[in-house]
């Protein structure tokens, strides 16, 4: 970065930069399918681009008719308002209403809170057959794309049930609908053995966007990326002086951002940051089952990578969520002995009640069980 910055540390992202260039070809080297990069500078931004390009796309290609884009409860997409009108989580949403037109909620699709009495691919394909209920009620030719976490994360850390992603997929090419899918947290390696939590599933998305692992913090940079077809959408009409996606950033041209990520790329193939963080995450959930047989808070342990969360109830036969400052209890304490973690925390309405972690893809083994071991400590001093 230092060096980067010493070169060249702005150059207008209209026109595009060395560093930026390197860093979208790298990037899509990691994405097969994938093809074309927008940098931007968070990851709400990020996900706005792919909005406005889904707009952009029904004006030009269906009268302004395909326009709406759907969002799953739960998931989250960002803190502006538009991307807050794909918000699933209304305590995230409470006073700041009211939000964009065109915005339309489907269900999750989190197994342990199912809302069908089913199990495996059978709950995976209410899931998506309840999607498909949404967009026929809405009309099929109203729908510009669907919006997704690839595994949601501040709303419950929660991967879909086997057989959902192949099926989203099928909905999406049924009903030409545009799969954008929000990286923003499992993009790069958080997820393991993929760069991209997408790629596990074989799902081919129109958009991906990601954020924090981009440059692991060193640098604000997030991407919006689409594939070819998409692109091609913008060169129909050469005569036409409006006819590109018309998008401007005061900062979208700062190269320390792309410097730091090409960086961070590097760094996760010379250590093997993937493989590790795929071993480090089954020790990891295999460590808080093995938590969950001595504390009966802990209700479902789910996880991809060293992306984990342990739902915690105040009784596993009924599922009945634990109480949210307790939680919090249980955040502070693992602070206080040295170890962060997270939670869900005021984000849906009495469901904040599952401990997240995200250690760095760098850590070993002992790092993993120190965690563990640490937030077994914190439930025995919460809930005894
Ligand atoms: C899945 C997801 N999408 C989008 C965002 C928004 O990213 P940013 O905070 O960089 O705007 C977040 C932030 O946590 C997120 O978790």
């Amino acid at each position: 970065m230092r060096d980067q910055l010493i070169k060249l540390p702005y150059f207008a992202g209209s026109a595009g930069s060395v560093p930026g260039a390197l860093f979208a070809e790298k990037l899509i080297s990691k994405m097969p399918g994938m093809s074309r990069v927008y940098q931007t500078n968070s990851g709400s931004e990020a996900n706005e681009k792919a909005f406005k390009m889904v707009r952009q796309i029904s004006h030009k290609r269906y009268g302004g008719k395909k326009y709406k884009i759907l969002y799953r409860e739960r998931d989250y997409h960002g803190s502006t308002l538009a991307t807050m009108s794909a918000g699933g989580q209304d305590e995230r949403n409470a006073q700041y209403g009211p939000f964009a037109p065109g915005f339309v909620r489907v269900p999750h699709c989190m197994e342990y809170r199912a809302q069908w009495d089913l199990t495996g691919e059978a709950y995976a394909a209410a899931s998506v057959k309840a999607i498909e209920e949404v967009i026929i009620a809405e009309g099929a030719d109203t729908i510009g794309a669907l919006c997704l976490e690839p595994v949601t994360a501040g709303g419950g850390v929660i991967p879909a049930p086997e057989g959902y992603w192949p099926l989203i997929g099928e909905l999406c090419r049924k009903y030409d609908i545009l799969l954008h899918i929000d990286e923003v947290v499992c993009g790069v390696g958080r997820t393991g053995t993929e760069w991209f939590g997408y790629q596990h599933y074989g799902v081919e998305p129109d958009f991906v966007t990601m954020a924090k692992g981009v440059a692991s913090g060193y640098a604000a940079i997030a991407c919006c990326v689409t594939n070819e077809r998409v692109f091609e959408m913008f060169k129909d009409d050469t005569t036409d002086p409006l006819n590109y996606f018309r998008d401007i950033s005061t900062f979208g041209g700062c190269t320390a951002g792309p410097a730091a990520a090409l960086e961070c790329f590097r760094i996760i193939e010379d250590e093997n940051l993937l493989e590790n963080t795929t071993k480090m995450g089954a020790r990891m959930v295999a460590n808080l089952w093995e938590l969950a047989e001595h504390h009966k808070v802990i209700g479902d342990v789910r996880g991809l990578g060293l992306f984990c969360g342990a739902e915690l109830v105040s009784d596993r036969a009924t599922k009945e969520p634990m109480d949210e400052k307790l939680v919090a209890q249980v955040v502070a304490e693992c602070g206080a002995m040295g170890v962060i973690i997270g939670a869900t925390n005021r984000s849906i309405p009495g469901f904040n009640n599952t401990l997240c972690f995200s250690p760095a893809l760098i850590s070993t083994e002992d790092d993993i069980d120190q965690i563990c071991e640490t937030v077994g400590k914190a439930l025995g001093k919460v809930f005894g």
